[in-house]
């Protein structure tokens, strides 16, 4: 085992390259710290934690939404793009934390939401006082209903999370909303509101921001044509093949490409990844190519089972299809819309699944009482392992570095998702996304495990204490610091983007792999130990079993 080296240095140079193999760590903001004592995170917060991101040992945060918002959908509801969150902090407060991460060493990627504003935007305001046919109403997509007074919807589709995509607003027109109703689509035909995200990004970039998350990259472009289609037509279009009037369609990325000229101006460039969750490999590369947004995340090893042939499949696919787009690959097991990978890999199947375990409870908590947390821990931590070994950048979500399990047991009248709320929950069985987003807990107790001096906005729960920051730090054998050793050593071995199969290992639940300079990893996926190519063992996911690796671990070695 190596010891802890903490190598971040203040961010000086201009590597365009920074973020091809980074770790990045994603800050749920409200959830992180909470240092003004209102119970929700904040960017003051944030600063006071650099010390503990710094000693994790990440390259970049990505801050999700912190501008300010009603949070009728945890911030992905924006009323303005150029500002911050009053409970949250200050454009001030922003620029000192850009500088405080900055110095440690530390990029930050914000969030950026351009499929919708929230209902509260002065765009949406204006739209809602202007007539009908007015220019404040085509910066959104509004339509007149149908009925002799507009009082039906012009369409029956259904939002993201369940209930209708459109809202009337009283005088026979309505707006579409993919997502809840305080979310209206933005139009994206419109050429004020290209200007104006383009505006937002030079404002973030010019503070100093390394790069954008892109939030639902690929619904921005939309083919209104009339008649519009009913629910069940839609369902019928070949999205894959680049049909469906709503998603994933072509000409969004004339949209990126304006972004990557205004990206390229800065040295170095600014990045972004996109989150776009498209049917083919194909549409996802579009979106990673670097004439786009440069990036893309995959979630395919986040949707998979824990199972050695799925996750080869997957490894391979996207380093193929990264090598063909340019980009860097992206590994993610865990962000703020899924349940943890812990408590994933901790159920059982579903009655009736093909699938072990994976798919069916991404977003829908799961089964608390079928739950084998032990198990659930010790596979997420063999797959992060994994994750940190292969080529490409990492994607980590704020506490999986402690192993959290989801919060299954939020009362419903604490709960915050509108997924939860709107029907989502109703016809998918499921607890929606609060289980992943409660408040961090820093220290072993009080009244909000160190999160900050006030009651946090989402109910923490009683084993939250054990699994704190204050419980790991000290102990070798805890996942922090796991993290924390993975982290440093990666960034020690870390060199060009290959890999290579270690075939004569790589057969049934076992799964191995070289890096250059040696770095061999290997993960056994069954139950039963196995035996260890020869080197210089340097990490293992659970401790070794007479020097066998045991069932669901891995292992780095030094070869
Ligand atoms: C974000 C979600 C959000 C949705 C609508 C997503 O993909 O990650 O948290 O609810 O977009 O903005």
């Amino acid at each position: 085992m190596t010891s802890l080296t903490v190598l971040s240095e203040p961010i000086t140079a201009r590597d365009a390259d920074w973020w091809r193999q980074a770790t990045v760590y994603q800050i749920y903001p409200r959830s992180f710290a909470d240092a003004s004592g209102d119970g929700i995170g904040d960017l003051a917060g944030i600063v006071s934690r650099i010390p503990y991101l710094r000693e994790l040992g990440v390259d970049a945060v990505w801050l999700s939404p912190f501008y300010p918002s009603a949070l009728a959908d945890g911030g992905y509801d924006v009323d303005d793009y150029r500002d911050v969150d009053p409970r949250i902090g200050t454009l001030e407060e922003f620029d000192e934390m850009v500088a405080a991460l900055h110095g440690a060493g530390i990029r930050l990627v914000v969030d950026i939401v351009p499929n919708h504003s929230s209902d509260r935007h002065e765009w949406f305001r204006a739209a809602l006082a202007a007539p009908k046919g007015s220019p404040e109403r085509e910066r959104y997509i509004f339509r007149d209903g149908k009925g002799e007074n507009g009082e039906l919807p012009p369409a029956d589709w259904e939002a993201a999370f369940g209930g209708l995509a459109w809202e009337p607003v009283g005088d026979g027109q309505w707006y579409l909303h993919t997502f809840a109703p305080e979310q209206p689509d933005f139009n994206w035909d419109s050429r004020e509101v290209r200007d104006d995200f383009l505006e937002t990004l030079r404002f973030w970039s010019d503070r100093g921001v390394d790069g954008f998350r892109v939030d639902v990259a690929n619904l921005l472009v939309k083919d209104l044509s009339e008649p519009l289609p009913s629910a069940a037509e839609l369902r019928a279009f070949d999205e894959a093949a680049g049909e469906h009037p709503l998603a994933s369609r072509d000409e969004v990325h004339e949209i990126y490409a304006e972004w990557r000229e205004l990206f390229d101006r800065y040295d170095p460039p600014r990045t972004a990844v996109a989150e776009a969750w498209v049917p083919t490999a194909r549409q996802r590369a579009r979106f990673a190519s670097p004439s786009s947004l440069g990036q893309a995340f995959s979630f395919d090893l986040l949707e998979a089972d824990f199972d050695a042939a799925q996750f080869r499949d997957i490894i391979d696919d996207n380093l193929a299809e990264s090598r063909a787009s340019g980009a860097s690959s992206t590994w993610v097991f865990s962000n703020h819309d899924v349940t943890r990978h812990a408590t994933r890999y901790g159920l059982p199947p579903r009655a009736g699944s093909t699938t072990k375990q994976g798919t069916e409870w991404v977003a829908q908590g799961g089964p608390e009482e079928q739950l084998d947390r032990e198990l659930g821990e010790r596979r997420a931590r063999a797959a992060t392992m994994l994750q940190l070994a292969l080529p490409g950048s990492a994607y980590l979500y704020q506490g999986e570095e402690l192993g959290l399990h989801e919060v299954a047991d939020i009362a419903p009248d604490e709960r915050q998702d509108p997924a939860f709320f709107r029907g989502l929950n109703a016809t998918k069985d499921g607890l929606g996304r609060d289980g992943c987003r409660v408040p961090l807990p820093w220290a072993s107790d009080g009244p909000s495990f160190g999160f900050g001096p006030a009651r946090p906005h989402l109910p923490q729960p009683e084993w939250f204490g054990a699994s704190s920051v204050e419980a790991q730090a000290g102990d070798p054998s805890s996942t922090l610091s796991l993290y924390r050793e993975a982290l440093a050593l990666r960034r020690e071995l870390q060199s060009d983007e290959t890999l290579e199969w270690l075939e004569e290992i790589s057969a049934g639940d076992v799964l191995a792999f070289s890096r250059p300079n040696g770095w061999v990893s290997v993960t056994n996926f069954g139950s039963a130990p196995v035996d260890l190519p020869d080197g210089e063992v340097l990490l293992s996911s659970s401790p070794l079993e007479g020097g066998r690796l045991p069932g669901a671990a891995t292992a780095w070695i030094r070869s």
